[in-house]
């Protein structure tokens, strides 16, 4: 009874946290690394996919809460073209994934008015994967809430390299020429043309990296970096990223 009547006021108090974030300035696409899943379990003497499966858990509460705040995008790296580096077992799992989150989370994305996008190179995905993640877009492309957009098979340089095809191409064509290309034309041969560049980018787990994430689109992205691994992540941390973006003076170059 005690301990029900110590919970009241820590949810009040995150709801009134969340009030006081939403009034101010909300990053409209936020863009996560979720790493230190395989850590997580071997702290735990488990497989590295016990970490995995945890994580798609963490997916799940930082979708809804980064929904509740109005993020217009939230762009998970879920798995990158390294990633197949991996021995077989763990990439067939991580390759459930998405199946296994939808089947269980489509529901309630539906239902919260989230639309599913992912960005990556399909062809190498198993099908059932995609099968899986093309459901969720078509189930909730009516929907005008948050994106909540997969980089399935996504790695930045293969993504610039192709963009650069496309544009030769392009310029033998005949369909652009030299001096269009400007900035915002390059970003249109991009996986996420659809997107406006991410304004926060989340890593967990304490590496300081990159690691092939979107290196275009976050030239002027604001960082933030946890030790926190991913299957300990949560709202609060989630909340603490928000607000110290929201303290930062963002000038883009300029004074
Ligand atoms: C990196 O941790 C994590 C991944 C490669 C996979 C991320 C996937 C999830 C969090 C679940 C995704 C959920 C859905 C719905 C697709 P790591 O394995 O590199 O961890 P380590 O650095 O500690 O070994």
């Amino acid at each position: 009874m005690f301990q029900k009547w110590l919970k009241i006021p820590k949810a009040e108090l995150l709801h009134k946290r969340i009030e006081r974030i939403k009034s101010m300035d909300i990053p409209s696409h936020i863009a996560i690394i979720m790493d230190g899943n395989g850590r997580w379990a071997k702290k735990r003497s488990l497989p590295r996919i016990a970490g995995h499966h945890e994580g798609m858990k963490v997916v799940r509460k930082i979708t809804m809460l980064a929904n509740d705040l109005h993020v217009d995008t939230l762009t998970l790296y879920a798995f990158s073209t390294e990633n197949w580096k991996r021995p077989k077992d763990e990439v067939n799992y991580l390759m459930k994934l998405p199946e296994q989150f939808l089947d269980v989370y489509l529901p309630e994305l539906v239902e919260n008015n989230v639309q599913v996008r992912m960005i990556g190179i399909k062809e190498q995905i198993p099908n059932h994967t995609l099968r899986a993640v093309e459901k969720a877009i078509a189930d909730t492309k009516e929907n005008t809430g948050m994106v909540l957009n997969f980089a399935l098979n996504y790695g930045s340089r293969l993504e610039i390299l192709n963009a650069i095809k496309s544009i030769i191409k392009d310029a033998k064509n005949g369909i652009i020429n030299e001096n269009d290309l400007t900035d915002e034309l390059f970003s249109q041969y991009l996986m996420t043309k659809d997107f406006h560049d991410p304004d926060l980018l989340i890593r967990t787990s304490g590496e300081i990296r990159l690691s092939n994430f979107m290196l275009w689109q976050i030239a002027y992205t604001e960082l933030w970096f946890t030790d926190v691994l991913w299957p300990d992540f949560n709202e609060q941390l989630f909340l603490d990223a928000i607000e110290q973006y929201q303290k930062r003076s963002r000038r883009f170059g300029g004074i």
